[in-house]
């Protein structure tokens, strides 16, 4: 017998009979639950030992506590752990794995962008990471999400699910973390993730006020490019006709003819159904998640193609690879890292748990929140501070659409519109509301700002995670 060979079927159900006579069975099924976070040293493809303290692991929901296993990075403040605010990030999608955030904009490693040859792809240091002053926990959230895994997925992909899974989650972790119970806790999300976050801060903060322990130091929220009220896209016209996308007629004519609504149009309205066929038409050729930036053809299966119809029509070739100078091609490398047997084991990933690793798992999600402006006003009432801020080339959730409802929610204005800075040079432009709520553009950048902009966000963040003025 080849003693090297993986255990067959038989092997494993034979060892299992031996546990089992043993007694041992449900400790050996329990340890691996029980070992549910872990260290991380070393990653592959990062020389040397990480310069940032890095814990994986799984948190169990449901009523057997195994139901679910929501799985988790965790990366401590690079300051003062002890003091620095302590935040929660969600990726949008719904349905993007937080590790988009971690090794793609606010986390403290990222992909060297080079041609892939079939050696595990390199990470470097990133320099801006929010961790440099925050702790940050990047969950993979809904189930389903990354490694995050159930028995029955389908059963908790909904905004609702996502809610309720991710307070639960948040307060096992601290249970499980109770050193972090007295530090400032925020949440902070982007693109979909503006529809769920809100109704996560108001179960946090009702929880808090029923008793629920442990008690969550909620202080709270800021959310890049959220969507909010699904009446987006009514400001891609507005949007497009300032950046110099559309014509002065078309615009006039779709105003004429559309009248404001450029999502539920009357199949009867032709004149304004022409117009729109021709306001995409001039925008087919524009990447829309930042207008300026050359537009990747071939870049697939991303969380993109649920957001709106139009972008669901344009990406729906297969999965090619994404050129070098595509901003894709970092996804593409991720997918290449961490399906390597090195990484899952560095990571500490339950072995036989996820097949292939998806960044965006967008199927089967039921969405139940359609607006969230009412938690907006409902949070600000309750005290809790708020950062709202656009990448201003982003076509998806446009400044516009973000000024609008924040308009709406009649806070009255502490600060008036200004400039902000970064090293001499304006950065955006900032107004501050009362209720604590601070709106931010970040000039030059696109749907998911610290993305395209590091050296932008990361003093944006810091200023404003620190109590000081952008
Ligand atoms: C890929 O390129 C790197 C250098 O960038 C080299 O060290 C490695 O051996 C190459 N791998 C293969 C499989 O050619
Ligand atoms: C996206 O495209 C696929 C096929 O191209 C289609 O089946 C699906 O219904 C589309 N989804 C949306 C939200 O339009
Ligand atoms: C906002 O707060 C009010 C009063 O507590 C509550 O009735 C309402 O349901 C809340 N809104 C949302 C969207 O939860
Ligand atoms: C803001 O004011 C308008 C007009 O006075 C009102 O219709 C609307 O309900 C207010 N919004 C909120 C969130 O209170």
């Amino acid at each position: 017998m080849n003693m090297m060979a993986p255990p067959s079927r038989n092997s494993l159900h034979y060892s299992c009979q031996i546990l089992l006579a043993l007694g041992l069975f449900s400790l050996q099924m329990l340890t691996p639950l029980e070992a549910s976070r872990s260290k991380v040293e070393h990653l592959p493809g990062f020389q040397g030992p990480l310069p940032f303290e890095l814990e994986t692991g799984y948190v169990g929901l449901g009523e057997a506590n195994d139901d679910m296993q929501v799985f988790y990075y965790f990366v401590k403040s690079e300051n003062n752990p002890k003091k620095d605010p302590l935040m929660l990030w969600i990726s949008g999608g719904p349905g993007c794995s937080s590790f988009s955030a971690l090794a793609y904009q606010i986390g403290p490693f990222a992909f060297e962008i080079k041609e892939y040859n079939g050696s595990l792809p390199s990470l470097v240091s990133r320099p801006q990471s929010w961790t440099k002053l925050c702790n940050i926990i990047f969950v993979d959230l809904p189930l389903g999400t990354g490694f995050s895994y159930a028995k029955n997925v389908k059963d908790y992909r909904s905004d609702w699910k996502l809610v309720h899974n991710t307070h639960q989650f948040l307060r096992k972790w601290l249970i499980d973390h109770p050193e972090f119970l007295p530090n400032e806790f925020y949440i902070g999300a982007d693109s979909y993730s503006g529809i769920p976050v809100p109704a996560i801060l108001q179960e946090i903060s009702n929880g808090n006020e029923e008793g629920h322990q442990p008690l969550i130091n909620l202080q709270g929220y800021l959310l890049g490019n959220p969507w909010t009220t699904y009446k987006e896209d009514n400001y891609q016209i507005q949007y497009a006709h300032g950046m110099g996308l559309i014509s002065d007629e078309l615009y006039a004519s779709l105003q004429r003819n559309c009248k404001g609504e450029y999502i539920d149009v009357d199949s009867g309205n032709e004149l304004c159904l022409r117009d729109l066929q021709y306001f995409h038409e001039c925008l087919s050729g524009i990447n829309k998640f930042n207008i300026l930036a050359s537009i990747c053809k071939d870049d697939l299966r991303m969380w993109r193609r649920s957001l709106t119809q139009e972008l669901n029509a344009s990406l729906s070739s297969r999965l090619t690879v994404p050129e070098l100078s595509c901003r894709d091609y970092g996804f593409y490398l991720a997918t290449k890292w961490i399906s390597d047997e090195s990484v899952r084991k560095a990571l500490h990933i339950r072995e036989g748990t996820i097949g292939t690793w998806e960044r965006c798992y967008t199927t089967d999600f039921k969405r139940e929140i359609f607006s969230t402006v009412e938690f907006h006003a409902n949070l600000s009432k309750k005290g809790y501070r708020s950062l709202i801020y656009s990448g201003d080339l982003d076509l998806i959730v446009p400044f516009r659409s973000t000024q609008a409802w924040i308009r709406d929610l009649n806070y009255s204005i502490i600060e008036d519109w200004r400039s902000w800075y970064v090293n001499g040079q304006v950065a955006g432009y900032t107004r501050t509301y009362s209720n604590r709520m601070t709106y931010a553009t970040v000039k030059g950048s696109g749907h998911i700002a610290p993305e395209y902009t590091p050296e932008l966000c990361f003093p944006m963040f810091s200023r404003w995670i620190s109590n000081l003025p952008l």
